[in-house]
């Protein structure tokens, strides 16, 4: 990273100006992203507002470790709100100094970066843009096998990263995966590949896949001296030689006399890395104490042990929901300028609305109909949305421009004898083509297209 007074003497070589006002650059400054504000009555306690909603998570770290049994690999999920002090919030939803974040924390034991379920993803393929800017199509297990991608714990989730984003609907043809360069790279991140849309703006980072190393939980441990390693079990015990603190109890003996055994045993439960600045802090009785180097030694053991303990690494896909949310209407949205007609083609997992319903008329019984075929709909839990007002094109229309998949028409053949009687129409979205379906039926077939693909199917 450039400090700021290459900055300023690269600007000045190379005569870069204000591209406004084609006045000199001023000082340039360090910034801090973080918003800064102080916790509580009076100003004592000062907090920043986080940067990203994984720091939570690291914080929680030893209960949900415990919750899992204390077993890896370990997966967090969490969806909230994060704060950046943007110096130019702009793009409308893309660059916000408030928005939504979805982070997996997964946390995984250092020496087996593998997954699972990778065999069932290997052969699949991806747009890569590796550190040489070189775009590139690979199946899964070519990039880790070819050191393009870290591991395969990361591969499997820049992969399956793709398969979200495909289920919202985006693009396969505007999603492409790009490796931070060397010096992009986050300050914690051992590898990272941006998943990266294709918007108005150009390709926009979406999602960003991190292997954060042990940088996370080592610096949690060291600042607030909690031990947040996992213990790796041996297949069969070995010997080992290991550093360990032992008590002094000749100097602990005279000094605390009846309280001497309590805090040796509280000595002796510490690792030698515990040691800041040749002190150890340790609780005894609720009381917190610190001990000089007079009160213990570190000793060299061999010891039989069943296991070691190591700080897990994590592997972390992190979405930005609101550019997710933004690319999904991007590349939803369709317009026809021939008949001035806009198409929301929305997958149905996401439209806010599944199905509208109308009756052709608001009379003759017609409106009686669609309205049960509404309330249907709406106590299955399929948002729907009832309209009975202008010509049915233009009702068409409405739904076409918000998305919905699925149009319920109650026209007069639905009541007249004949065969129709007792059906409605159903219209798909992107086809346009329309079906009779039962009217007693719509609930399910509304139900079974939401798992499938469109009417086409029934
Ligand atoms: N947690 C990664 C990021 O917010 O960029």
């Amino acid at each position: 990273m450039l400090s700021p007074a290459q900055l300023e003497d690269l600007f000045e070589k190379n005569e870069v100006r204000c591209p406004e006002c084609k006045g000199r650059l001023g000082k340039v400054e360090e910034f801090n992203l973080m918003f800064k504000t102080s916790i509580g009555p009076g100003s004592s306690r000062i907090g920043y507002l986080r940067p990203e909603t994984a720091q939570g998570i690291f914080v929680n770290y030893l209960n949900l470790y415990r919750y899992n049994r204390e077993k890896l690999p370990l997966g967090v999920i969490q969806t909230g709100r994060a704060y950046r002090n943007e110096i130019a919030p702009r793009q409308g939803m893309i660059r916000m100094r408030e928005f939504n974040q979805m982070e997996v924390e997964l946390f995984v034991d250092p020496d087996n970066k593998d997954w699972e379920r990778f065999p069932d993803i290997e052969n699949e393929t991806m747009k890569l843009i590796p550190q040489d800017g070189k775009e590139i199509m690979i199946t899964v297990g070519d990039a880790v096998r070819n050191g393009i991608i870290a591991n395969r714990v990361l591969a499997y989730f820049v992969y399956t990263t793709k398969q979200l984003m495909m289920s919202l609907g985006l693009d396969p043809e505007k999603l492409r995966f790009r490796q931070h360069l060397s010096d992009e790279m986050a300050h914690y991140a051992m590898d990272c590949w941006d998943a990266e849309a294709l918007l108005s703006y150009g390709w926009t980072e979406i999602t960003g896949i991190a292997d954060r190393g042990c940088w996370d939980l080592s610096r949690h441990a060291e600042f607030s001296s909690v031990d947040l390693t996992h213990f790796r079990r041996f297949d069969e015990p070995r010997e080992i030689d290991m550093d360990m603190v032992k008590a002094r109890h000749k100097a602990l003996g005279p000094k605390f006399k009846g309280r001497a055994k309590a805090i040796g045993e509280a000595i002796e439960s510490k690792l030698p890395g515990n040691i800041r600045d040749g002190l150890l802090t340790v609780t005894v009785d609720g009381e917190e104490m610190q001990f000089g180097e007079e009160f213990f030694d570190v000793v060299r053991v061999k010891e039989k042990v069943s296991g070691e303990r190591v700080v897990p690494h994590v592997i972390e896909p992190s979405h930005g929901l609101d550019r997710i949310f933004y690319s999904i209407l991007e590349h939803a949205y369709s317009y026809d300028k021939k008949d001035d007609y806009v198409t929301l083609r929305l997958r149905p997992n996401v439209a806010p609305i599944k199905a509208g319903v109308f009756p052709l008329m608001d009379k003759d019984g017609l409106d009686v109909i669609a309205r049960t075929i509404y309330e249907k709909l709406q106590t299955g839990g399929i948002e729907s949305y009832y309209d009975t007002s202008g010509a049915i094109g233009r009702r068409y229309a409405r739904m076409d421009e918000i998305g919905t998949p699925w149009c319920i028409t109650v026209d007069y053949e639905s009541i007249e004898e004949g065969a129709n009687k007792g059906t409605v129409t159903i219209r798909d979205r992107d086809t346009r083509e329309q079906k009779r379906i039962r009217a007693d039926q719509v609930t399910e077939v509304i139900s079974k297209l939401l798992s499938g693909t469109g009417i086409g199917a029934l």
